[in-house]
């Protein structure tokens, strides 16, 4: 039987019907004509991949990844890039119309399309070193077209390591230095380094080399990574972050950041702002985040450690902005009353998923006006991207 793929769904895959019942096809466009097998049937869906492409649809582009059709990595790369970009805008848009009933024309940013993660986890299984498929199986990768060529240097000696089973996250920073950790139960063999710059070696909590972090650079702010605190994965679009967050912020302001990790916005917002508290759960991070303040010697930010849900109540100041930068699951019914209550007057709401950042927004827009809206192609040649929802109180 042959299918034809009518749209594709939030994650970049294509949608089809199989006997009435939508069934999701990764690694298919709109148009494509395939033969499938149903992988998973539900209730109310399938899930299903390609055994043969009958023919592409009218916007297919060759991947110029060997391991494309194989990898469950990118979900794009078989389209231009300027329709990848289409597509994630008109998710957007969709999102906003269909639960919030809003009509947005995000404004894209994007930089570089490949060589853009400055971080890349591969899993190792039975010696095989690589990235993990549509099927859940580990497949032997020699580079990753998306990750920086110093990774991808460093990818070709990781089997010289002798480790069989496990995982290793890469990361490089902005001078080229790698810091790797590695996660298993295997014995390390340290090879040969002195082709590579390298931080740190850790194996599981262990440092074998070096350090445990390195410092990265965003604009002119400098930022402690540890091997495993959370940083954005692409340099070039955190730097426009940056940027996009400062020039809505006013001269003077007093900013409450909530989520703000190793406190990279917070400190980036204190260069604009009267002065920043920034609040994170981790308290690693929180660590981090005290020491980049003094690394970049800004004396207006302060930090707090605690659940944003809870601690936000416990800060008894008066805030012109609030930067709020959640994980996937975006903000809580707490802390959301809390900023209706106090009636802050401005939001910048930064999303990693755009879902997230609709249903909340829907809660706050009899409240606040859609000011605007920047879409950030962190995440190139993948379904992901990165949004910021400028918002502002009403006046009446
Ligand atoms: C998307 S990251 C943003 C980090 C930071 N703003 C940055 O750009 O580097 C989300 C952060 O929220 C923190 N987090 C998650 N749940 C939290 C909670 N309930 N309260 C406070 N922080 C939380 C995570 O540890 C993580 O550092």
């Amino acid at each position: 039987m042959k299918y034809e793929i009518v749209k594709m769904d939030n994650m970049g895959r294509g949608i089809t019907y199989v006997d009435g019942l939508i069934t999701f096809v990764p690694k298919t466009i709109v148009g494509d004509i395939v033969e499938l097998k149903i992988v998973h049937s539900k209730k109310k869906y399938n899930e299903a991949q390609v055994i043969n492409y009958v023919k592409r649809g009218s916007l297919y582009k060759d991947a110029i990844c060997p391991y494309y059709n194989q990898c469950g990595g990118c979900d794009l790369m078989n389209l231009k890039y300027t329709d990848q970009l289409n597509y994630k805008k008109d998710r957007i848009k969709d999102l906003f119309l269909k639960y919030a009933n809003t009509k947005v024309n995000p404004v894209i940013i994007n930089k570089n399309q490949l060589g853009y993660r400055n971080k890349i986890t591969l899993q190792i299984n039975n010696g095989v070193i690589g990235l993990v498929d549509l099927n859940n199986q580990v497949i032997n990768i020699k580079y990753c077209n998306i990750a920086k060529d110093s990774i991808n240097n460093f990818i070709k000696i990781i089997k010289d390591f002798k480790v069989n089973n496990g995982k290793v996250v890469i990361r490089v920073n902005y001078n080229d230095e790698l810091l790797i950790w590695f996660q298993t139960n295997d014995d390390l063999v340290i090879p040969d380094l002195k082709d590579f710059k390298i931080a740190g070696i850790v194996k599981n909590d262990q440092v074998v080399v070096g350090d445990n972090n390195f410092i990265d650079k965003v604009n002119d702010l400098y930022f402690k990574v540890s091997y495993n605190s959370f940083f954005q994965v692409n340099n070039l679009i955190n730097e426009e972050l940056f940027n996009i967050i400062n020039n809505h912020i006013n001269k003077g302001d007093k900013v409450l950041d909530l989520y703000c990790g190793v406190g990279t916005i917070s400190i980036n917002a204190s260069l604009k702002a009267k002065e920043v508290i920034g609040i994170e759960i981790v308290k690693n991070a929180i660590i981090d985040a005290t020491l980049n303040k003094e690394m970049n010697k800004r004396n207006n930010v302060e930090f707090l450690l605690g659940d944003v849900k809870t601690t936000i109540n416990n800060v008894d100041k008066e805030f012109d902005t609030v930067i709020i930068d959640p994980p996937r699951s975006g903000i809580d019914q707490n802390s959301l009353n809390y900023i209706l209550d106090k009636k802050l007057n401005k939001l910048i709401y930064i999303a990693c998923d755009p879902s997230s950042l609709v249903r909340d927004y829907e809660k706050l827009k009899d409240l606040y006006n859609l000011k605007a809206l920047y879409l950030l192609d962190m995440f190139p040649n993948t379904y992901h991207c990165e949004s910021v929802c400028i918002l502002e109180r009403r006046s009446n």
